[in-house]
């Protein structure tokens, strides 16, 4: 838990006077929830039925074998209910939104994957859902916005800044502020101004505590826990229960896009490009621009382009507890790749990043100890972006062809116009 909302000095509630009650009524509510047995055996119901947990640890035994050194094990949280690890912090927050008196959630999100819990968790609990995209991360994840419109959501896309995850964020932030009386927002990363980082890790560190009990069941020697890192949800909540302990090792893959220059990537934390900032509503590790601005990014993953780092993961990297990496665009798609082709596992994006950190560790490793990687996303939702990469002329034609079908009008068929 944070120090009243902070994590060493990064953290806190940078917010306009008008959201500083909607957030202290969110943490009462989050810390009575904390012991409220009905509102737990709700969470623990829906997590085992709706989302699919626990979710498995692969033993990856021919990655292991054809990478050579540690054994490779993967968290499969991609094989939870909506594709990804998002799940488990969309439910825990529409629950306690539902036991506030919450009518209607906003969100924002990046590649599409929290705005795919979100409208799926909200449906499921009874409440409306308008999600905010990026016009650009609205196009490369077309399908995840297909599906969030099946699940009853409204998408907003954003067209301003930079049209990605940040923008998506600002206008989630400017909604809730007039909106608060009935609207919770259900933020998806473990970031944001206080209690937002509590509350996300909470829910996500499920992820660490079945982990931990999978760990002793198979008595594994573990060397290093690897994770990706966009905001820092999947990451902090998989390393959450091992981070007062000295081991094992924990390794945050960032996004390192297509270089080391400015606007190139997302690497906050193991480059020397980012300051301390406050934006959106807490302090942190941004990358900005000489006059402060907060900087373009770039990466080939719509989850990890975030200009910013969660607060608790900023603090652990700076006490030197979580080891950052950069991987690039090429390297996460060589081990998505790897994976799809040895393992039979489909990576997302974002995964592939710790996937392919986990590789590179594995390789010095010992045969007899286990690095585990956090698979956080199924790669399904990306195949517009691999598809280009890996197929590229069938695809066109593929596409070209269903562009031409609908034109024509063939083999369409409407059920109840176009609602
Ligand atoms: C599959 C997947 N993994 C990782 C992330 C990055 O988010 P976070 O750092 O909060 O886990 C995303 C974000 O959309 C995602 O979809």
């Amino acid at each position: 838990m944070s120090n009243k909302g902070y994590f060493d000095r990064f953290g806190g509630r940078y917010v306009a006077e008008v959201l500083r009650r909607p957030l202290e009524e969110l943490e009462l509510a989050f810390i009575d929830s904390l012991s409220d047995v009905s509102f737990c055996q709700d969470l623990d119901t829906l997590r085992r039925d709706f989302i699919g947990r626990p979710t498995p640890l692969l033993h990856a035994v021919n990655a292991s074998r054809l990478n050579g050194g540690s054994q490779i094990y993967i968290k499969m949280e991609g094989l939870a209910h909506t594709g990804a690890h998002k799940i488990n912090n969309a439910l825990g927050q529409a629950l306690l939104a539902k036991k506030m008196g919450k009518k209607r959630i906003i969100a924002e999100t990046g590649a599409g994957q929290h705005g795919l819990a979100t409208a799926s968790a909200c449906a499921r609990v009874g409440l409306e859902c308008v999600v905010y995209m990026g016009e650009v991360d609205v196009r490369r994840q077309q399908p995840n916005v297909a599906s969030m419109e099946l699940y009853g959501a409204t998408v907003v896309p954003v067209t301003a800044g930079s049209r990605t995850l940040k923008d998506a964020i600002n206008e989630a932030m400017r909604d809730w502020a007039a909106s608060f009386e009935s609207t919770h927002y259900l933020i998806g990363s473990a970031l944001g101004p206080s209690p937002f980082p509590d509350i996300v890790r909470y829910f996500q560190s499920v992820i660490g505590e079945e982990t931990r009990a999978q760990i002793t069941e198979r008595a594994l020697d573990v060397e290093a826990l690897v994770a990706c890192v966009g905001g820092g949800s999947n990451a902090i909540g998989f390393f959450s229960p091992f981070t007062a302990l000295s081991a094992p090792r924990l390794v945050g893959a960032e996004a390192g896009g297509i270089g080391p220059g400015a606007g190139e990537n997302a690497v906050r934390m193991s480059g020397e490009a980012s300051s301390d900032g406050i934006i959106h509503g807490y302090k942190s590790r941004f990358l900005t621009t000489a006059d402060g601005q907060v900087a373009e990014t770039r990466s080939i993953s719509a989850g990890l382009d975030y200009p910013g780092i969660g607060p608790e993961l900023a603090a652990l990297g700076e006490s030197g507890r979580i080891e950052f990496v950069s991987v690039s665009d090429s390297q996460a798609l060589e081990a998505l790749k790897f994976f799809a082709r040895s393992e039979g596992v489909l990576f997302a994006l974002e995964s592939a990043h710790a996937g392919a950190a986990a590789l590179a560790l594995a390789r010095s490793g010992s045969p007899d100890r286990a690095v585990i990687v956090n698979m956080s996303g199924r790669g399904d939702k990306d195949i517009f972006i691999t598809s280009p990469v890996f197929r590229p002329g069938p695809w066109k034609d593929f596409l070209a062809q269903e562009l031409a079908r609908l034109d024509s009008g063939q083999d369409i068929h409407v059920f109840g116009g176009n609602s």
